[in-house]
């Protein structure tokens, strides 16, 4: 869910609604407003995206009000209807929360609240707090330390932001375990659930950490634990501002992203390495000693961010000739994984507040395992856990579907794997400085992929009417055809499976039938030993009805023969042909799903950041 407050001078329902515009992409079931306007809660909510909200106001416009407060929901308890749409007041209407996590002891505080004669009218485990403050109030307690009692008696994951009918000019926050950022303005402070909240403001932005609460108003910033102790507070200043976080004229913000990732990647490599090809990672917290007693290395993470993990498992073993293990961050801590000092869990992640990772990062530090986190959003929880970071330097993506984000994160594993591989004295120098050289070359290649995405374009048309498609790769081809599928998935709703090309035979082949679209993404020739197996996978397919569609390296005439269409990708070391032969996919989702009529930035029940397990 995505949250917003604002104390300050302007009209808070404009901050708080172009706020919750820029958050939208972390749920879009329901959004909703509250506003202390003259010594009463004006507030309005409304289920689905934030269009129908924005109506609502404009039918029936708030009172003017310099304080208020916001939410855009990502159902969890309770469906995305109109009641149970944030924010939530009590029943005297002096109290108004919205929530981001889940508290695992409604149960029991509504029934608390049920007992004493009062109706609670939602279905959401939310709603109990603006009672449980109103209560606190009633009883003569101070907004702040109202919210403080009630955090204590809270289980589970929460951030809460409340304003009160009866204290103007203040909105104080709590959270734990869920995100909750403070925007430092001039006469005017800010909360969000991430910085693109207030970014339109300000760039000065605060970091809090666990189990604290936040009292806003237009000149101050307090902090507490939830016992009142006062905390101490990072600050940092956001490097992007508003314009990176637009369209740009672009009909997506996937599209806009898609074409920045030559950039994202060179942005990530930038400062990292040195004009003779060695590796340079300045933020590194980890000694060397620490990196050269690792023995293992744990890739976890979620969604597109673990195929990152996994084309990543190639390269590092390859260079490093450390085993690494990649993990689905919600499975990991419930197998009983074998950690200890010499493990290295890397996790990736782009919100950086993925709960499912974060629970992760905790098992694993509770195992004494080091954690590295990859991850693209500066202030975010899980950076603050992990012993390390390397940030990819992707921008802001905002479209649901992550695009640069992935490109960056395969690029950071790969300066962390060459990173160790140098650290480690590997024999590989010359190999080091010619990678590196390569990957420096790429944002030129991946430019190239975005100059033909007419040739993608166009078989998106073609393919219109297949309901069905499959995608086939091999090695590091294997995780982009994981990749394909998810996209396709996310943005078409459509049955979209990838698969490794050597397992086909093994089962999946038996899907195959006239007219199904089979992607298929093949190494580069050559030294490669699968080539030849990959271009066999696809005469097999073929053979069974099966319309093909080959990615192959420039010149490949092996593939020509058996391909119905064709996508030609430049020339590159077969551990880099993610980087380019992902492009074209990511296209082909997003055009796919144009041409369908839906929303290609924010697909149906997904949500960006997803902030519980
Ligand atoms: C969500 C998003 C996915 C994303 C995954 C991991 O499910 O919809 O696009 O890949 O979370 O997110 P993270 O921010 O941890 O990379």
């Amino acid at each position: 869910c995505g949250i917003v407050g604002y104390v300050g001078e302007r009209s808070a329902v404009d901050v708080v609604m172009g706020g919750l515009r820029r958050l939208e992409y972390r749920g879009y079931d329901s959004g909703g407003v509250a506003l202390v306007a003259d010594g009463t809660i004006a507030s309005a909510k409304k289920a689905g995206k934030l269009v129908n909200l924005d109506a609502e106001l404009e039918a029936a416009p708030l009172p003017h009000a310099t304080t208020g407060i916001g939410h855009t929901r990502w159902a969890t308890h309770g469906g995305p209807t109109d009641r149970n749409a944030h924010p939530h007041l009590d029943d005297t209407a002096r109290v108004a929360i919205v929530h981001n996590g889940i508290i695992e002891n409604f149960a029991e505080l509504r029934e608390e609240i049920e007992r004493s004669g009062r109706e609670l009218v939602s279905e959401t485990d939310s709603e109990v707090v603006a009672f449980l403050v109103a209560e606190q109030l009633a009883a003569g307690a101070a907004l702040p330390d109202a919210v403080r009692t009630v955090a204590r008696r809270l289980e589970g994951a929460f951030t809460l932001v409340i304003c009160d009918a009866q204290t103007p000019g203040v909105v104080v926050g709590a959270r734990r375990n869920s995100p909750l950022v403070v925007g430092r303005g001039d006469g005017e402070n800010f909360l969000g659930s991430d910085v693109a909240a207030f970014i339109e403001y300000t760039r000065e932005a605060v970091e809090l950490g666990q189990d604290q609460v936040v009292v806003i108003t237009a000149d101050d910033i307090t902090v507490t634990d939830f016992d009142g102790a006062p905390a101490e507070t990072t600050t940092f200043t956001v490097d992007w501002d508003l314009s990176a976080a637009q369209k740009d004229g672009y009909e997506w913000y996937m599209l806009k992203e898609i074409v920045e990732q030559p950039k994202a990647v060179a942005d990530t490599l930038l400062g990292r390495h040195t004009q003779d090809g060695r590796l340079q990672l300045d933020e590194m917290r980890l000694s060397d000693d620490e990196l050269r007693n690792v023995d293992k290395i744990v890739a976890i993470a979620c969604g597109t961010s673990y195929y990152a993990a996994m084309v990543a498992k190639y390269a590092i073993e390859h260079w490093t000739r450390i085993p690494v293990e990649v993990e689905l961050a919600s499975e990991f801590r419930y197998r009983d994984p074998i950690l200890d000092q010499s493990t290295l869990v890397v996790t990736i992640s782009q919100s950086g507040e993925t709960m499912d990772t974060l629970m992760a990062i905790r098992y694993a530090r509770q195992q004494k395992a080091r954690v590295l986190s990859i991850c693209n959003t500066n202030g975010s929880t899980i950076p603050r856990e992990s012993d390390a970071v390397i940030y990819t330097h992707a921008g802001p993506e905002v479209a649901v579907a992550s695009t640069k984000a992935f490109l960056a994160q395969i690029v950071a594993c790969y300066v962390l794997g060459l990173y160790l591989a140098q650290v480690k004295g590997a024999k590989y120098g010359d190999e080091i400085a010619r990678i590196l050289d390569d990957l420096i070359a790429t944002p030129a290649a991946i430019q190239r992929m975005l100059d033909e995405a007419d040739v993608v374009r166009k078989i998106a048309a073609d393919l219109n009417g297949a309901r069905s498609f499959i995608f086939l790769g091999r090695h590091v081809g294997y995780p982009v055809a994981l990749e394909g599928a998810l996209k396709l998935k996310e943005l078409a709703y459509l049955h979209a499976e990838g698969f490794a090309a050597g397992e086909l035979k093994h089962g999946p082949i038996a899907v195959i039938e006239e007219g199904v679209p089979v992607f298929v993404v093949v190494p580069p020739p050559g030294r490669n030993e699968v080539h030849e197996k990959v271009v066999s996978n696809i005469q097999e397919v073929r053979a069974r009805g099966a319309r093909t569609i080959v990615l192959a390296e420039d010149g490949d005439e092996s593939v020509v023969p058996y391909a119905d269409h064709l996508i030609w990708l430049p020339k590159v070391p077969t551990l880099l042909q993610p980087l380019v032969a992902t492009v074209p996919l990511q296209i082909f989702a997003c055009e796919f799903a144009a041409q369908l009529g839906h929303d290609v930035d924010q697909p149906r029940n997904l949500a960006k950041s997803v902030t519980v397990e």
